[in-house]
């Protein structure tokens, strides 16, 4: 058990990537809160799934665009377990566009949730970590944290802010005892990227870009978010770990 007794809030985690970090953190051993925005279609499986967990977690609806929501989640899980050990900004949306169509309504929508919602939980997260004397804070990124992709603007440029705030926050809290770090995934089989999967053509043009020839599991970005959570990374701080199947090397050959 490399988790046990930490407690770890993880945002967007009633479906993909976010679940597979709350289920892995539950197996070893961390109460998890578990965020979604409520009333999202998966609510009700969602609840399910936490109820399954090995250990108790809870449910922790929020729009974590908001400060208010934020702030009272943080706030619940600090009231019910005493402590907050570890955050994982892993909530993300992405809106397929041409930059010379992109609304202001698309563009707040996507900084939103991507990037002001990452800052709103990771300064929450680190003020209750100060008092703590520590703490774990990982951002689920995107390989387009450094790579431009073609009609998705306000996604990359949120996944850019979030890397740079990442690295600001590791200068920041070393002092504190915080670990603050990003992981990078490529295309991972999740919801998200549930088009591109259903269309056979669109999905092995994807797959022929990735040097592994596969599309990654969400529990494959579980596993590296685990190592930033323990106390194996104690002294990781600042850095993005792809998980990618080698997707930026290929994407950034040229
Ligand atoms: C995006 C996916 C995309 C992948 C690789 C991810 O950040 O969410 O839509 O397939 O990057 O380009």
């Amino acid at each position: 058990m490399r988790l046990e007794g930490k407690v770890a809030i993880v945002t967007g985690a009633n479906s993909g990537i976010g679940m597979a970090i709350a289920q892995r953190f539950a197996a070893e051993g961390a109460h998890v809160a578990v965020n979604y925005l409520p009333g999202g279609t998966r609510e009700a499986d969602t609840l399910k799934e936490l109820a399954a967990f090995p250990t108790e977690g809870m449910p922790a609806p929020a729009d974590i665009s908001k400060r208010a929501d934020v702030e009272a989640m943080v706030q619940a899980v600090v009231q019910k377990y005493g402590r907050l050990d570890i955050a994982v900004n892993n909530a993300g949306v992405e809106i397929k566009k041409p930059f010379l169509e992109i609304t202001d309504e698309d563009w707040n929508f996507v900084l939103g949730v991507n990037l002001n919602g990452s800052f709103l939980l990771a300064q929450t997260a680190a003020r209750q970590m100060v008092k703590q004397g520590g703490g774990k804070i990982i951002n689920i990124s995107s390989v387009h944290e450094d790579v431009p992709f073609p009609a998705y603007a306000p996604y990359c440029t949120s996944k850019g802010g979030v890397r740079m705030m990442m690295r600001n926050m590791a200068l920041e809290l070393a002092p504190y005892n915080i670990n603050v770090n990003n992981i990078a995934p490529g295309a991972i089989a999740t919801p998200i990227n549930q088009a591109v999967l259903n269309d056979p053509a669109a999905k092995a043009a994807a797959v022929g870009e990735i040097p592994w020839g596969r599309f990654g599991k969400p529990e494959e970005v579980a596993a590296v978010a685990l190592f930033l959570a323990s106390d194996d990374a104690s002294y990781v701080t600042g850095s993005t770990y792809c998980v990618d199947g080698g997707l930026v090397q290929q994407v950034t050959r040229y």
